[in-house]
């Protein structure tokens, strides 16, 4: 099962330059959590963070009893295997097969005989949908096959928590939402604490349990899906719905006077009603259910009367549907029965 990551007081700056600060969190053990941002608010910084690459000046990251920012280093190194990461840009090593690429977290960190890598190594690639491929080199293939390539290789080493920089970026419309199952595929395999961090409003709207958003060198919110996915903040509707008019502007802020003008024009207030919160995607059939599903129900039950009225209503609505709807699950061949 997914291990669980607190992130409390967590302030990064690079020289002058503050990235963001106070950043306080729990991604809940086995959930799948989405992190949007308008680029350049840090987010590739927070992912660095969490596995120590970056040291925050002040906060904690606490694993397992672990600090990742203040801890010892060995106890950092060895908190840091518990990790699967799937970079921003694939990171394929670009002289080395597919195979050999994804294998290279075993050779370097286990002593594993070839037999055995061969195996993990294809279970994996099969997993992505990548079997066939794994002779050829990164240039030799397309940019969507190069992102499942990266994330076969962060989960050849069975991470607990899978951390995902936009493994969206340059996949067009049909492989994301082909990504999109792949992810909630995953975690119900596996059951991992994942973290995504994406711009994509599709893999923000059916994939995860858990949404949160940089903004302004803060983390502007961080809770159930449906808190964000019903917020009225000005930052959060104007990214949610992909408009030029709100507080984020090409540069990193807007001025004042163009800012208030735009409030007050209607057209750029949502429409009535409440807003339309799509359902999360459920594994494929033959897979079993996601474990974090009930121990997140729970989870989100208990803390209803600390949310917002429109986001404690989505959430009722969540799960009178869910109640309502027939299992989609189907047994696993050989499970039994
Ligand atoms: N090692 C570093 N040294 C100095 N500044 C850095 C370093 N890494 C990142 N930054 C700065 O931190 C800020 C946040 O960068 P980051 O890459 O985390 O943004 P992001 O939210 O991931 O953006 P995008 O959505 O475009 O990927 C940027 O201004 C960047 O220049
Ligand atoms: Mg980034």
């Amino acid at each position: 099962m997914g291990i669980e990551v607190v992130v409390e007081g967590l302030t990064m700056s690079f020289g002058k330059q503050n990235i963001w600060q106070d950043v306080t969190l729990t991604l809940p053990a086995g959930e799948v959590s989405v992190m949007l941002g308008p680029s350049g608010t840090g987010k590739t910084v927070f992912l660095k963070s969490l596995i120590g690459l970056l040291k925050p000046q002040q906060g904690r990251v606490l694993i397992n009893g672990v600090d990742m920012v203040g801890g010892a280093e060995r106890d950092i190194y060895e908190t840091r295997k518990l990790f699967g990461l799937m970079f921003q840009d694939g990171a394929l090593f670009g002289s080395m097969t597919l195979f050999d690429n994804i294998a290279f977290p075993l050779r370097e960190h286990t002593r594993k005989r070839e037999s055995e890598i061969r195996r993990i190594v294809m279970e994996r690639i099969d997993l992505v949908g990548l079997l066939g491929a794994e002779g050829k080199l990164p240039g030799e293939i397309s940019g969507g096959m190069r992102k499942r390539a990266g994330l076969a290789r962060a989960l050849v080493l069975d991470p607990q928590i899978v951390l995902c920089d936009e493994p969206d970026s340059g996949l067009d419309p049909v492989r994301t939402a082909y990504l999109s199952q792949l992810l909630i595929d995953l975690n119900a395999r596996i059951d991992a604490t994942m973290l995504i961090v994406t711009h994509n409003l599709d893999i923000a709207a059916t994939v995860p349990d858990n949404m949160g958003m940089f903004f302004r060198r803060n983390l502007v919110t961080f809770g159930p899906r449906e808190v964000l996915l019903t917020s009225d903040e000005p930052v959060v509707t104007q990214f949610l719905a992909g408009r030029r008019e709100g507080p984020i502007g090409m540069s990193e802020e807007k001025d004042a006077a163009l800012l208030a003008a735009e409030l007050v024009d209607p057209a750029n207030h949502r429409t009535a009603g409440p807003p339309v919160i799509v359902p999360q995607l459920e594994p494929s059939p033959g897979l079993p259910p996601r474990a974090a599903v009930a121990r997140r129900r729970e989870r989100v039950l208990g803390m209803l009367d600390s949310l917002p009225p429109a986001a404690r209503a989505a959430i009722r609505d969540t799960y009178a549907r869910a109640a309502a709807a027939p299992t989609l699950s189907v047994p696993r061949p050989g499970s039994g029965s």
